[in-house]
């Protein structure tokens, strides 16, 4: 067994499922073990490597930048976190921002918003409604948030005023919604949840609740922001605005920066309100920009509808073919494949042993969540490989 693999079992806390490879390099949609074996990445990173691998465009920014100005403080006004903030501005219905380090920052950023929105505009209502599956991060705030009863379990007390209520049920929001309520939020996709996708119809009408009972939408886009389902934001796929939306992973691009984006109305912190050393800083947020005017200028959302339709298809195809398949969903590059049996831990290990890097959410449920750059010669790649993994576990395992 590799060294670093044995130095894990002895040093690191012992809480990810890891798979064991060695990953030293990266480029586009391929990494390389230290052995030097190639991998089509699938996994990109949790959703993360919105350009691939070491990007030149992502290695220019972060090396110019650390020449100039890495970080200072938000004592101090910095170029590359104005840029940022105004190109988020300009290309979403959003007003204002706040730079965090990570998604589960960002959400504890927007719970605090709504909530201090609920004391001043809805009488001291404070409970946030989120739903079944969801995942809002791992904070004590966010894992009561997130719709997932396994991650809660030892780590109470668990904060007051979140309520779980089954996803894509317009019904179980309203009955939920009481004087206490200033909030629902939502992933317009479930990532973690197993690839769920929210219903328009659904989205509509928790708009129109949120309306008529002045309480605050905040759609959860840490995974599905930035290009990943075939629109700059993953509301637009519904069209069903949110108040306020929290990012982070493709924003950064592989660097840690998350973002809460809140329109006007809502956006009722003050000096002192909220804070953090290192978010918005000139390095992160000099990488983020350039990630940004890449996905734009290079209209990657657009690629991701091309290719993310096209993967979609060929994944239709294998289900044609092999009943077991239940669901293939998803949007863009963040698709699900579901199978009538909990066999997608082992489609994992045998595509890794094909060169092949996938992710399980759920024991019946593969995920794809590659780069957006990801190409048609890739998924046919990855497509011949699932295919002969899928024909193999299925062979073992009695019907
Ligand atoms: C929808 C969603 N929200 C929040 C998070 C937490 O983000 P982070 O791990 O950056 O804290 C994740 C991570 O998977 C996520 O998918």
């Amino acid at each position: 067994m590799s060294h670093w693999i044995e130095l894990e079992a002895q040093r690191y806390m012992p809480v990810a499922k890891r798979v064991p490879i060695v990953l030293v390099r990266g480029e586009g949609s391929r990494v390389w073990d230290d052995e030097g074996k190639s991998y089509l990445d699938l996994v990109g990173g949790w959703a993360v490597n919105t350009l691939g691998h070491c990007h030149p465009v992502i290695a220019d920014a972060l090396s110019e930048q650390a020449q100039s100005l890495i970080h200072t403080s938000n004592q101090f006004y910095t170029v590359p976190q104005l840029e940022l903030a105004d190109l988020l501005v300009t290309n979403s219905p959003f007003d204002r921002v706040f730079f965090s380090n990570s998604g589960v920052e960002a959400n504890e950023g927007a719970v605090k918003l709504v909530r201090k929105y609920g004391q001043h505009h809805r009488d001291g209502a404070y409970t946030v409604i989120t739903t079944d599956h969801s995942f809002h991060g791992r904070s004590l705030a966010m894992l009561t948030a997130t719709g997932k009863p396994a991650y809660k379990q030892d780590y109470g007390p668990l904060p007051a005023g979140f309520v779980n209520v089954p996803f894509n049920d317009l019904d179980a929001i309203k009955r939920a919604t009481d004087k206490e309520t200033c909030a629902i939020m939502l992933e317009p996709v479930q990532g973690e949840g197993g690839v769920n996708v929210a219903d328009p119809a659904y989205l509509r009408g928790v708009r129109q609740w949120c309306d008529e009972q002045n309480l605050v939408l905040v759609f959860d886009e840490v995974q599905t922001g930035v290009g990943r389902l075939g629109k700059l934001w993953g509301f637009q796929i519904s069209g069903v605005e949110p108040d306020v939306m929290t990012l982070a992973k493709g924003l950064g691009g592989g660097v840690p920066i998350g973002a809460i984006l809140s329109k006007e109305k809502f956006s009722v912190f003050t000096y002192g309100d909220h804070g953090s050393t290192f978010g918005g800083n000139p390095l992160a947020c000099a990488v983020s920009l350039a990630v940004m005017r890449h996905v734009l200028k290079e209209d990657l959302p657009g690629h991701v509808t091309k290719v993310g339709g096209y993967f979609m298809d060929r994944l239709e195809s294998l289900r044609a073919e092999r009943p077991y398949i239940t669901d293939v969903r998803g949007h863009g590059l963040l698709i699900g494949v579901e199978f009538d049996g909990d066999i997608a831990g082992e489609v994992v290990a045998e595509s890794l042993k094909e060169g092949l890097l996938l992710n399980s959410p759920a024991a019946n449920v593969v995920r794809f969540m590659p780069p957006l750059v990801l190409r048609e010669e890739e998924v046919d790649e990855a497509i011949d490989i699932v295919s002969r993994v899928l024909d193999r576990v299925k062979a073992k395992t009695p019907a």
